[in-house]
């Protein structure tokens, strides 16, 4: 990782990796049954936020199909590009999530996911707390988490050639964080991936 900070491999990294991270004609896969209850539960034409939304496919896809005004947020500017060309009808900004700024209860749901895995920890909290106050009351926050603790790297991941960066606290520890920071959680659940896995955390803004 030479002395890049850790943020600037991670955005060098997803310009790098986008392509092999999700095809252009992706479907919802895994995705489907979180992007249906997610749009069940808020109104109709909703205020949606995904921050990290990566190639825009396909939680920004979905939700703007289903009628609802989506905005994504995306440091990698490969994959904004490719967010704006594959789905017109939503806003993408690119930017740093964690510097990102929005009027209060400006949405009535935030999607992250797999965004949080790669911040540094102490730039976490402060992030949830900024998703409550730009959540309506009883606004929705669906996000994935670590499961176990771990920071570290991978050279070459998915095969691009771009070395990645991740930091993740237990989802004990992440449950603490989404509470303080002014939600009730709903539900989570392990999602596995290879040896390991994430926690899916759906939380209500108090
Ligand atoms: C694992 S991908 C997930 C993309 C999308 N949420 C999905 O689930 O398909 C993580 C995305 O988060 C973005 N990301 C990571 N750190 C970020 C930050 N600090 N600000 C904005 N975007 C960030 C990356 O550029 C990447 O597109």
């Amino acid at each position: 990782m030479d002395d890049l900070h850790p943020k600037e491999v991670v955005r060098r990294g997803y310009d790098a990796v986008s392509y092999h991270y999700r095809r252009d004609d992706a479907d919802d896969g895994q995705y489907a049954p979180w992007i249906a209850r997610l749009s069940s539960c808020v109104p109709a034409r909703a205020d949606i936020l995904d921050l990290g939304c990566g190639c825009g496919v396909p939680v920004a896809r979905s939700l703007a199909r289903a009628g609802h005004a989506v905005t994504g947020v995306d440091f990698s500017a490969v994959q904004v590009r490719r967010a704006r060309n594959l789905v017109p009808e939503a806003t993408f900004i690119q930017a740093d999530a964690t510097g990102a700024a929005f009027p209060a209860a400006s949405f009535d749901a935030i999607v992250c996911l797999y965004m949080f895995i790669h911040l540094p920890l102490d730039e976490q909290p402060p992030l949830f707390a900024r998703i409550a106050i730009w959540l309506r009351p009883g606004g929705w926050l669906l996000v994935t988490t670590g499961h176990g603790a771990w920071t570290g790297s991978e050279p070459d991941w998915l095969g691009s050639g771009a070395t990645m960066w991740w930091s993740h606290v237990d989802s004990a520890t992440y449950r603490a964080w989404i509470s303080t920071a002014g939600f009730g959680v709903v539900s989570d659940e392990f999602v596995p991936e290879g040896a390991g896995g994430h926690t899916l955390f759906w939380a209500k803004r108090r």
